[in-house]
C-alpha cells in the first residue's frame, strides 16, 4: 500500500481542478448530452438536468472527494480503511464494475472520434455523395475499421495512465482543457449564426413540460451522474491524490460549473445546427457525427474546422477515459500490489475485449441483444441509468449515515482551518434529499410509481 508522502498526487490546487474537470468534461458533454437533449424533448430536460446537478449531484462529488482524500486509497481500499470489515466495500465492487462497463462503450465512441479526425484530413471527406448519416452508419457497422480505431484510443489512454498522476494526468489535462474550452466556444458561436429561424434556440430555451415523465427524470439523473463522473469512484480515486490544503467544496463547485458550461455550450453548438439542416434531434448516438460534418461542409475551411472539432472531441474523451482507467489501475496497484505498468497492461487487455464486443454490436453482432438492446446500448444505459445512481446512493448513505459528522466536518474544513458555509445543507442533502430523490426517480423511471 502506498501511503502518505510516497503516494503520487496532484502537485497544485489548479492541477486538481483541471484534472477532475478533465474527467468530468468528455464525450458525456459533447456527444451524449446533445443527443439526450434531442431525444428527451429539449429545454424541459435541460432544466431538470441543471437542477439535479446543482442541488443533488454536487454534494455527491464533495462526498467522493472527501472519502478519497481521507482514506488515501483506491475505490475498494477507501472503504476498507474507513469502514473495515463491513459490506460498504460493495460500493467499491460497484465502482469497478461501472468503470469497466463505461469503458466498454466509451472507447468505441473515442475510436469513432479518431476515425472522423483522420477523415477530416481527406479533402473529399465533406464533398462525398452519400449522406453523412449513411457514411456514419457504414463506419460503425464495419467489422474491422472501427475496431482498430477503438484499440488506438485504448492505447493512447493507456500511455497517459502509465505516466502516473503528476507526469501523466495532471500535465496533459492542464494544457488540453483550456484549449478545448476555446474550441467549443468558437463552434457554438458559428452554429448560432446558422440557425436563422431560431428553431434550435426555441427547442433549447422554451420549455415544454407536457412531455416530461419518469423517464425524463431518470435520463436527466443518469446524464448528470455520467457527465460529472460521479457514482463510481472516479472522484474517490482522484480525491486520494488531492493535497490536504485544497478546499473540496470549492473544487467541486469549480468542476460542476465547468462541466455544466461545456454541456450547455455543446448543446448550443449542436442543436441549432440540427434544426438548420433538418436533421432529426432524436437521431441518437450518431447525432454529433452526422450534424457536424453537415455544418463543416457548408463552411469555408470546413475540413480544418472539422479537424479541430474532432481533435477537441478526442481530447475530451481521452481526459475522461484516463480517469476511468485510473479507477481500475489504482485498485490493482493499491490492493493487488501490481506494478503500475502491469496494472495498465491488464486493464488494457480487458477493455480491448469489451470494446470489441461493443464495437461489433453495431454491425456484425447486431442481433446479439440483451433485454432488446445491443451490447453497446446495454453498457450505455446500464451504467448511466443504474450503476452510477446506485453507486451515488450508497456513497450518500455512507457519508451521511455511517461516517461521523465530526469526521466529515474535519475533512471538509481541512482540520478546522477553512470555513465551509454550506456544511449543514450538504449533510442534509447527502442524508435525505439525494437518496430519496434517486429512489423515487428509479421507481418512476421503471414505471413503479
Ligand atoms: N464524465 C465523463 C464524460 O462526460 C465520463 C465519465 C463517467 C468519466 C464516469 C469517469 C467516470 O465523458
Amino acid at each position: 500500500m502506498q501511503q502518505g508522502t510516497t503516494r503520487d498526487g496532484f502537485s497544485s490546487k489548479f492541477g486538481v481542478l483541471v484534472a477532475a474537470a478533465g474527467s468530468a468534461v468528455g464525450l458525456g458533454n459533447l456527444w451524449r448530452f446533445p443527443y439526450m437533449v434531442g431525444e428527451n424533448g429539449g429545454s424541459a430536460f435541460i432544466i431538470i438536468y441543471i437542477l439535479l446537478m446543482v442541488v443533488l449531484c454536487m454534494p455527491v462529488m464533495v462526498a467522493e472527494f472527501m472519502v478519497g482524500r481521507r482514506a488515501k486509497r483506491d475505490v475498494m481500499g477507501a472503504f476498507d480503511v474507513l469502514a473495515p470489515r463491513t459490506p460498504w466495500k460493495g460500493i467499491g465492487v460497484l465502482g469497478l464494475t461501472a468503470a469497466l462497463v463505461i469503458l466498454g462503450f466509451y472507447c468505441v465512441v473515442g475510436g469513432w472520434t479518431l476515425a472522423y479526425m483522420s477523415n477530416s484530413v481527406v479533402p473529399s471527406f465533406l464533398s462525398q455523395t452519400e449522406t453523412y448519416a449513411n457514411s456514419f452508419q457504414n463506419l460503425i457497422a464495419a467489422p474491422v475499421q472501427p475496431l482498430l480505431w477503438c484499440f488506438l484510443f485504448i492505447l493512447l489512454t493507456a500511455l497517459v495512465v502509465i505516466g502516473g498522476v503528476k507526469n501523466g494526468i495532471e500535465r496533459y489535462s492542464k494544457i488540453l482543457m483550456p484549449v478545448l474550452f476555446v474550441m467549443v466556444m468558437v463552434l457554438a458561436v458559428r452554429a448560432l449564426t446558422l440557425d436563422t429561424e431560431m428553431k434550435g434556440l426555441k427547442f433549447l430555451f422554451q420549455p415544454d413540460f407536457s412531455k416530461v415523465n419518469g423517464n425524463t427524470f431518470l435520463a436527466a439523473l443518469g446524464q448528470a451522474f455520467f457527465s460529472m463522473s460521479i457514482g463510481m469512484g472516479a472522484m474517490i480515486t482522484y480525491g486520494s491524490y488531492i493535497p490536504k490544503n485544497s478546499n473540496l467544496v470549492k473544487t467541486s463547485y469549480g468542476v460542476m460549473s465547468t462541466d455544466l458550461l461545456f454541456s450547455l455550450l455543446a448543446g448550443l453548438a449542436v442543436i441549432p445546427a440540427v434544426f438548420a439542416f433538418g436533421i432529426s434531434p432524436s437521431e441518437g448516438p450518431g447525432l454529433v457525427f452526422v450534424t457536424f460534418p453537415e455544418i463543416f461542409s457548408k463552411l469555408p475551411l470546413g475540413n480544418i474546422l472539422s479537424l479541430i472539432f474532432f481533435v477537441l472531441l478526442g481530447i475530451a474523451a481521452l481526459t475522461s477515459s484516463i480517469s476511468l482507467f485510473e479507477v481500475l489501475v489504482a485498485y490493482l496497484v493499491d490492493a493487488r500490489r501490481l506494478s503500475r505498468r502491469k496494472a495498465v497492461g491488464l486493464v488494457t487487455c480487458i477493455v480491448c475485449v469489451l470494446g470489441t464486443l461493443a464495437s461489433l454490436s453495431m454491425g456484425t453482432l447486431k442481433h446479439l441483444t440483451i433485454f432488446g438492446k445491443n451490447f453497446f446500448d446495454c453498457c450505455d444505459s446500464l451504467s448511466a441509468n443504474i450503476l452510477l445512481p446506485l453507486g451515488g446512493l450508497f456513497i450518500c448513505l455512507f457519508v451521511g449515515w455511517y461516517m461521523k459528522p465530526a469526521d466529515v466536518r474535519d475533512e471538509l474544513t481541512n482540520g478546522g482551518t477553512i470555513r465551509v458555509p454550506l456544511f449543514n445543507a450538504i449533510l442534509f442533502i447527502l442524508r435525505y434529499a439525494t437518496p430519496i430523490a434517486i429512489l423515487m426517480i428509479f421507481a418512476s423511471g421503471m414505471g413503479w410509481i
